[in-house]
C-alpha cells in the first residue's frame, strides 16, 4: 500500500463531563501544549494524504486556537456514538484506501503501533487494537468465538455477566479499508443500552459477511491510557515527562532524579549537561555543552552557553546566556536580557531588557532594565537603574571597566563613561564622564551625647 491512500480520523467530539472543567477536554494542556496536537503528531508521522478531526458542538473555537492548517474539522453537533462521530468525518475523506481511527484523549499511541493496524488493513482486514487488561472495567470487550476468532465488541453496558468477565478490551484504534467502513457505518443502528451509534458494532457486520479481522496489541501497556479525567490527565502527563526524560538520559544528560523533571517545551541539550531536582522547561531551551542547572530552576525560551552554570531557584524567561556564565541562586532574567560569556548574575537580581558584555557581574540584590552594559563592568550590591518616569522608560548605558558602587540609583536615561567610578549611594541623574570618580556630596555628622528615646516606664 502507498502512504498515499492512508487518512487519519481523530475523534474528539466527547464534551470530557469529568473532566469538571469549562474548557472542552483537547484543548487541555499536556506536556506543555494542547493534548489533541500529541496525536496529531504521532498521526502526520504517517504522511497522510487527509487528516480529519471530529470536534463538538463549539469545538470550532477549539479547531481555531490549535493551529493546524492541515486539519480538516469535522463538526459532529450532538454525541450520537463514536460510530455517528466517524460518519461526519467521511465527507472530508476521499473515498479509498485505509482510514485510521484515532482518539484525541488516547494522545500517546506510538506512530508504530499505528503502522501495525494501518498495514494489516491495507491487506484487506479490520484491524482492531487491543489490550488484556487486568481491571477492564468501563471498556468494550472483545468477544470471540470458541476457535479464538474475534466475533464482535460488546461495550460493558450491554454485555452479559461471562462477558464482562473477558479482559482482552478494545482500545478505540482501528483501521479499516474506506470501503468497508462507509458501508458498514451505513448500516448501524442505535438499538443498545445507551442509544448511540457505535463504531464497535461494525465488527460484528465484518464478522457476518466473512471480511478478515485482524487483531494488534500496542509497543507498551500505558499507550493507551485515555484521559477523562484530571486524575487520567496528570497520570498521563508524568508518563510523557518520565518519556522525556528518559529521552534525555540516553541521549547523555545527566538528571538527579527522572521523575522531578518537567519538560513543556522542546529542550536540547550539549555533552555532559547535569540537571538537578524539580527544574521545569518551557518553550524552546537549548543548554550547551557542560551546562549544570541547580535545583528549582524555570527556563522559558532560554539559551544558555557552553559552561554556564544556572544555581538553584532562578527563573530565566526570553533570553539568551553566554558561556561560562554563572547566574543565581535567585536570579530573575525577564525577557530581552542578553549576557555575554562570563557574566556573573547574584542572588536577588533583577535583569531585563538588557545587554550585559563579558566578565561584567553583577551579584547582589539590583535591578538592572533597559540597560546596555558593557565589559568587565562591577555593579554593587542594591543598584537600581531607574528606567520608568511613570509613563515612559529610558535606557541606561554602562560603559567599559566601570566599577559601580553600593547602593546607587542610574536615573535613565543616563550614560556612564568607560572607566568610570560611581561611588556608593550615589543617585546618578546626570552623565558621568569616563574615567573618573562621580558622587553626590555628603556629609556625615555625628551628634555626641546623643540619647536615644525611651518608653516612659
Ligand atoms: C469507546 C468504545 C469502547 C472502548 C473505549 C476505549 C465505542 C462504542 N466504544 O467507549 O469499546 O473500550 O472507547 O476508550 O466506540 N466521541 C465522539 N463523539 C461521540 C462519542 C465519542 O467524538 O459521539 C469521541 C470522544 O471524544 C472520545 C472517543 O470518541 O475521544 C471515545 O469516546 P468515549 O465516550 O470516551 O468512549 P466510549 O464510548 O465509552
Ligand atoms: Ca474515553
Amino acid at each position: 500500500m502507498t502512504t498515499q491512500s492512508l487518512q487519519v480520523v481523530v475523534l474528539a467530539a466527547g464534551q470530557g463531563k469529568r473532566m469538571n472543567s469549562r474548557l472542552p477536554k483537547v484543548p487541555h494542556p499536556l506536556g506543555g501544549r494542547p493534548m489533541l496536537l500529541h496525536i496529531l503528531e504521532s498521526a502526520r508521522r504517517l504522511a497522510p494524504s487527509r487528516l480529519a478531526v471530529v470536534i463538538g458542538h463549539g469545538g470550532e473555537t477549539v479547531a481555531k486556537r490549535l493551529e493546524a492548517p492541515d486539519v480538516a474539522w469535522a463538526v459532529q453537533d450532538r454525541q450520537l456514538g463514536t460510530g455517528h462521530a466517524v460518519m461526519q468525518a467521511l465527507p472530508k475523506l476521499d473515498p479509498a484506501g485505509v482510514i485510521l481511527i484515532l482518539y484525541g484523549d488516547v494522545p500517546r499511541i506510538a506512530t508504530g503501533t499505528m503502522r501495525s493496524l494501518v498495514d494489516a488493513a491495507a491487506e484487506n482486514q479490520l484491524a482492531l487494537l487491543t489490550q488484556d487488561l487486568d481491571d477492564p472495567r468501563g471498556m468494550g470487550r472483545i468477544v470471540r468465538d470458541a476457535s479464538g476468532r474475534v466475533t464482535k465488541i460488546v461495550e460493558e453496558r450491554d454485555a452479559t455477566e461471562a462477558e464482562r468477565a473477558i479482559r482482552e478490551i478494545n482500545t478505540g484504534i482501528m483501521a479499516v479499508p474506506f470501503a468497508k467502513l462507509s458501508t458498514w457505518l451505513a448500516g448501524l443502528g442505535n438499538d443498545n443500552a445507551q442509544g448511540e451509534y457505535y463504531l464497535t458494532d461494525i465488527v460484528a457486520a465484518a464478522v457476518a459477511e466473512r471480511f478478515p479481522v485482524a487483531v494488534r496489541q500496542p509497543q507498551s501497556s500505558t499507550e493507551c491510557l485515555g484521559v477523562n479525567s484530571k486524575r487520567e490527565l496528570a497520570r498521563v502527563e508524568r508518563l510523557l515527562q518520565l518519556d522525556r526524560a528518559h529521552a534525555l538520559l540516553d541521549a547523555g544528560v545527566t538528571l538527579a532524579d527522572p521523575a522531578r523533571i518537567d519538560v513543556r517545551g522542546e529542550l536540547t541539550c550539549g555533552k555532559d549537561v547535569h540537571i538537578d531536582v524539580n527544574c521545569v522547561f518551557e518553550g524552546k531551551v537549548a543548554l550547551g555543552e557542560g551546562v549544570t542547572i541547580g535545583a528549582n530552576c524555570i527556563l522559558r525560551d532560554v539559551t544558555v552557553g557552553d559552561g554556564t552554570e544556572i544555581r538553584p531557584f532562578s527563573l530565566l524567561e526570553e533570553a539568551s546566556v553566554g558561556a561560562n556564565a554563572k547566574i543565581g541562586p535567585y536570579a530573575r532574567l525577564r525577557p530581552g536580557t542578553e549576557l555575554a560569556e562570563d557574566v556573573h548574575i547574584g542572588n536577588f537580581v533583577e535583569v531585563k531588557a538588557s545587554a550585559i558584555a563579558a566578565r561584567s557581574k553583577v551579584n547582589h540584590l539590583s535591578y538592572i532594565g533597559d540597560s546596555t552594559v558593557g565589559q568587565d563592568v562591577n555593579v554593587g550590591a542594591g543598584t537600581i537603574t531607574c528606567n520608568y518616569d511613570g509613563a515612559h522608560k529610558h535606557r541606561t548605558v554602562i560603559g567599559d571597566r566601570v566599577h559601580i558602587g553600593s547602593d546607587v540609583q542610574l536615573v535613565a536615561p543616563v550614560t556612564i563613561g568607560d572607566g568610570a567610578d560611581i561611588g556608593a549611594g550615589t543617585t546618578v541623574f546626570k552623565d558621568a564622564p569616563a574615567g573618573e570618580l562621580t558622587l553626590n556630596p555628603k556629609s556625615q555628622v555625628t551628634k555626641p551625647g546623643w540619647k536615644r528615646p525611651e518608653k516612659k516606664k
